[in-house]
Order: C-alpha cells, then sequence, then structure tokens
C-alpha cells in the first residue's frame, strides 16, 4: 500500500504561505501582485485552468486580470496584446493559456513574452536558464512535483527515475530538474517517448516514474518494482455519461493496481494538478519580490 502524495494538502500549505507572504508587503504599503492570463478561444479545458488560476489568485490576494480574445483572432493581434501586458507596469506576471489555435504559431507568441514575466517558464530565456541551473521561472507542473518530492523527503539523490513523455511543459523539464545538482535532483534519469523499443525495460527498473502521457490507466503495477515513488501527470477527460459533467478525469496511471505497489502515489484529481495551479502563484510572487530586490 502506497503512501498518498496529496496535493490539495500541500497547495493549500503553500498558498497559506504565500498569502501571509503577501499580507506583509501591503501592510507596508506596497500594492498587490498582479497576474494577467490571455485565453484565446473557449476550449472547455483551457477556461477551467484559467477560471481556476483566476480563483487561486484571489484566495491569496493576488491582483487578477482576464484578457478574453475570440478563436479568430490573428497573429499580429495576439502579438499586439503581449506587447501591451509586456508593458503594464502595473503587472507583475501573465500567461498565454496552450493551445492556441492552429493558426497561430505558437513558438513566435511564447518568444514573444518578455521573460521577466513569463510567469509559466515557456519562454526559451526561462527554460535555458533552468538547464543551466540559473534563478528563472520554473514551469508550473514540474516545479510543482520538485516541490511535493522535497516537501515529502522523498530522496532523489542517486535514484533512477524514468520520465514518460518529452512535451515542453513537463516532460523534458521535468528531466532536466531531476539531473540538476541539488536534491530534489542528483538523480539518473532516463526520459522515455513514443519511439522508447521497450518502455517496460525502464520502468520496472526505476525508483520514482513520472508520467506525462495523457493515455487513461496506462502505468500497470506489472511495470514498476515494488516501493517505486510514482507520479501521475496524466489528467484526461473520459467521456461518461453516467456523470453529471459527462466526463471524469483520468490519469495515466492504472490507480488501484499501482497503489498496492508503490511506496508513494499521486492521486488524480488531487495530485499533481493543485500544486501546479500553486506554483504558478509562487513563480508570480517571485516576479513581484524581485522588483524590491
Ligand atoms: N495548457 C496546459 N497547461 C498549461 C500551463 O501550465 N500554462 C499554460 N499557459 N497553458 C497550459
Amino acid at each position: 500500500m502506497a503512501n498518498i502524495l496529496d496535493g490539495i494538502k500541500l497547495s493549500k500549505q503553500i498558498k497559506q504561505e504565500i498569502k501571509e507572504e503577501v499580507t506583509e508587503y501591503v501592510q507596508k504599503g506596497h500594492r498587490p501582485p498582479h497576474l494577467s492570463a490571455l485565453l484565446v478561444g473557449e476550449n472547455g479545458a483551457s477556461v477551467t485552468y484559467v477560471d481556476n488560476k483566476i480563483k487561486d489568485c484571489h484566495a491569496v490576494g493576488f491582483r487578477s486580470s482576464l484578457v478574453k480574445l475570440p478563436e479568430t483572432v490573428t497573429e499580429e493581434e495576439l502579438l499586439q496584446e503581449i506587447k501591451k501586458l509586456n508593458e503594464d507596469d502595473s503587472l507583475d506576471g501573465f500567461i498565454v493559456q496552450l493551445p492556441l489555435p492552429r493558426h497561430i504559431d505558437q513558438e513566435k507568441i511564447i518568444m514573444a513574452i518578455k521573460p521577466s514575466k513569463d510567469v509559466d517558464g515557456f519562454h526559451p530565456e526561462n527554460f535555458g536558464k533552468m538547464a543551466l541551473e540559473m534563478e528563472g521561472f520554473l514551469p508550473a507542473t514540474p516545479f510543482g512535483i520538485m516541490i511535493m518530492l522535497e516537501r515529502n523527503h522523498i530522496p532523489t539523490q542517486g535514484k533512477d527515475v524514468v520520465v514518460i513523455g518529452r512535451s515542453r511543459i513537463v516532460g523534458r523539464p521535468m528531466s532536466i530538474l531531476m539531473s540538476r545538482k541539488g536534491e530534489p535532483g542528483d538523480a539518473t534519469v532516463t526520459l522515455t517517448h513514443s519511439r522508447t523499443k521497450d518502455l517496460e525495460e525502464y520502468t520496472k527498473k526505476a525508483d520514482i516514474v513520472i508520467t506525462a502521457l495523457g493515455v487513461p490507466h496506462f502505468l500497470k503495477a506489472s511495470m514498476i518494482k515494488e516501493g517505486a515513488v510514482v507520479v501521475d501527470v496524466g489528467i484526461t477527460r473520459v467521456e461518461d455519461p453516467t456523470r453529471e459533467r459527462g466526463f471524469y478525469l483520468a490519469g495515466d496511471v492504472d490507480y488501484p493496481e499501482v497503489f498496492e505497489k508503490a511506496s508513494w502515489i499521486t492521486p488524480v484529481p488531487g495530485g499533481v494538478g493543485p500544486m501546479t495551479r500553486a506554483m504558478l502563484l509562487k513563480n508570480t510572487m517571485l516576479a513581484y519580490t524581485r522588483k524590491f530586490l
């Protein structure tokens, strides 16, 4: 039976810490931190994510603002909006919710975000700083996983870590963070993906498996070793007409069976997701406090 990596409880604690820090700054007469989100179109999951990010801001005493643009917005118009946000001194950081419509070049948009306001850590400058162990913004999901491991005192030094999935938001940065010097970190990392020949050969030997694949119930108990730490980043909407929302959220892990074999496991929902949300706040706080240095 595994111990649960409870992302809800830990994220509440982190949000409380942030709230107290904000209160101190405001009591000293400073304006509160301010995060903005840019949302293009009406993708269901994206709308939910952005709504949650705004709720989180209010919960910790941040100001928030939302820029909503139609699905039909041109790349040029979107770049203009980003320019405004880059230049707005009342704003500490902002995010452009992904995915963007297909007619917009995502790379071009990310490149246009001012690195000092890129609280998602998606700009190549921040990504490069992460890889070089320089201070910058870490992408929220991998950052949240690092904090979760740290606060639960899960050792990573010298451990064999297998990351499944090489996305720019999760898998690849995760593999870099775990291989960096320090604790958590100092691990021996294998980054696996869709072209990996025999995935099981790697996962079976891993002390820590981090899966960010988006295939519901993919990781079975037979694919891990006894006592492994399992971190499930998958969060896929699976259609289910018996539920009010019409879907349920499924992780990449076959939870009931892996739970019996792992030493630690993240539930879905309630594991990595809330930590991701908390880390966006942490990055915004970082962007804000840098002004006082
Ligand atoms: N789409 C899915 N996850 C994320 C995220 O963390 N940030 C942004 N901007 N878009 C996303």
